[in-house]
């Protein structure tokens, strides 16, 4: 493997060539312990794409598929009978433990109701009512993914502002719509070579800056063109940028000087507690937008508007012409989502359910910092309640330029498997742990130890 100067940056402290041995034994040692899974992954290659049901679940770093025989609370058993403490959760899908009991019997209970009918139950004004008293914001709508929640208020946006440019920060990542895919490549917009099938030229309306950068944010609002700045009010798909103190209270008033709409995305930082990154640190938003976790990992997103908002956007659908707006799909909205939403928010996403998951971040982080420290590696960690993080870098990155120089797949996909083999997942892009209200403080130690393990083999023999 030729490591690229990015990567040797990222690779300072490590013995490559003992880590490179260390991977090829893990993958022998994978392929060994996970025959049923290599048997279904054969199967599936005749018909699916890739021979998985998505093609990013080649994504992760074992040598092919592994398959789940089912998943629950803190844990995922897989097909050939190894159970495994998973911090990954579904990638946040999960956050709140895997099938939920207030979620399942929910689930019961709508199944034998009926799951679609184009209208609306008692659930919706339920969950109406508890969203925007989560949330502060007081009119609410519905999508099937967050992907969609977020097309569909910029869609609103653009026609209730009647501007066509959205703002983004550089390295974003808000599901799979399309105008977010633009980057600063040598602070320059570039659309993303890696979007496929795309047509239309996205730097007409898109608009990049680094994050934490306000005089870059001030400038490009200037013009007084752009509907909206759609952010994670913490970046994390990029790895974890944080905003810098005060940041996010200039940016405010910058975005609402040049009559600018700020949309948080809290579909990841849901993890800083029950009502997002935005309530706990006094972001004042037009619209926010949740997604996987707020069906207790059933299907379904929720994007909710200012009253000023929710009146501009009903008066644009008045004035436009009869017909398809765009916006919504057959089954958003539809009475199991429903019903999962009203289970999970007033059942599953409780105050005492973050009490334990932020207690419990803490000691991993905590933790975390201490095993990279006992190795002499560079890393840092960072932590947004329930979600933690380390990246090959001894200092935070400040925006995402420099978070994408110590992104390193190889080496990320080297600890994964490593610790995959060692009864511990974590997600398959950058390094992420999220911790459930079943997580406990024996699965945060079995993670510390796997790390270790890992650790003692990819650095320099003592
Ligand atoms: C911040 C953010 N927004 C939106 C999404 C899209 O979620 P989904 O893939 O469920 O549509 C993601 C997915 O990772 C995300 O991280």
């Amino acid at each position: 493997m030729d490591a690229s100067p990015t990567q040797r940056a990222s690779r300072q402290g490590l013995d490559w060539a003992r880590a490179e041995a260390f991977l090829a034994a893990e993958r022998a040692r994978f392929a060994s312990d996970n025959s049923r899974s290599a048997e279904l992954a054969a199967r599936a290659r005749h018909h699916l794409l890739f021979g998985v049901p998505l093609h990013w679940m080649n994504d992760w770093g074992t040598p092919f598929a592994l398959h789940v025989a089912q998943a629950s609370g803190a844990q995922v058993t897989d097909v050939d009978g190894h159970t495994l403490i998973d911090f990954c959760l579904g990638d946040t899908g999960a956050m709140l433990g895997h099938a939920p009991a207030p979620v399942a019997a929910a689930v019961a209970r709508q199944a034998a109701r009926g799951y679609t009918t184009m209208l609306a139950t008692e659930d919706a004004a339920v969950v109406g009512e508890l969203l925007a008293q989560r949330f502060g914001l007081p009119v609410w709508q519905f999508a099937m993914s967050a992907t969609d929640a977020n097309r569909y208020i910029v869609r609103w946006i653009r026609a209730a502002t009647g501007r066509k440019k959205i703002l983004v920060f550089n390295g974003c990542y808000h599901g799979t719509i399309e105008d977010v895919f633009v980057d600063l490549v040598d602070g320059r917009p570039v659309q993303r070579d890696s979007l496929l099938g795309q047509v239309h030229n996205l730097l007409d309306h898109t608009v990049v800056v680094e994050f934490n950068d306000l005089a870059a944010l001030d400038a490009a609002l200037a013009g007084g063109d752009v509907a909206c700045v759609l952010a994670e009010p913490v970046m994390t798909n990029i790895g974890m940028v944080l905003p810098e103190p005060g940041f996010w209270d200039e940016a405010q008033k910058i975005i609402r000087r040049h009559g600018t709409l700020l949309v948080m995305d809290e579909t990841h930082t849901i993890s800083t507690g029950p009502g997002g990154y935005a309530r706990a640190h006094g972001i004042d938003a037009d619209a926010l937008v949740l997604g996987k976790p707020v069906g207790g990992g059933v299907p379904c997103a929720v994007y909710g508007m200012s009253a000023a908002l929710a009146a501009r956007a009903e008066q644009a659908k008045r004035e436009a012409p009869p017909g398809h707006s765009g916006i919504g799909t057959t089954l958003t909205g539809n009475m199991l989502a429903m019903s999962t939403m009203r289970a999970a928010l007033s059942e599953v996403m409780t105050p005492d359910a973050y009490g334990h998951m932020l207690g419990l971040a803490h000691r991993l982080a905590a933790g975390l910092r201490r095993v990279i420290a006992h190795h002499g590696l560079p890393w840092c960690v960072t932590q947004v309640g329930a979600r933690t993080e380390f990246q090959f870098c001894p200092a935070p990155p400040r925006n995402g330029s420099e978070a994408d120089r110590i992104l390193d797949g190889e080496l990320e996909h080297l600890i994964h498997l490593g610790l995959l083999n060692r009864g511990v997942m974590i997600t398959p892009f950058h390094n992420m742990m999220l911790v459930c209200p079943q997580t406990t403080d024996e699965h945060v130690a079995s993670l510390l130890g796997a790390l270790d393990e890992v650790l003692v083999r990819v650095t320099p023999p003592r």
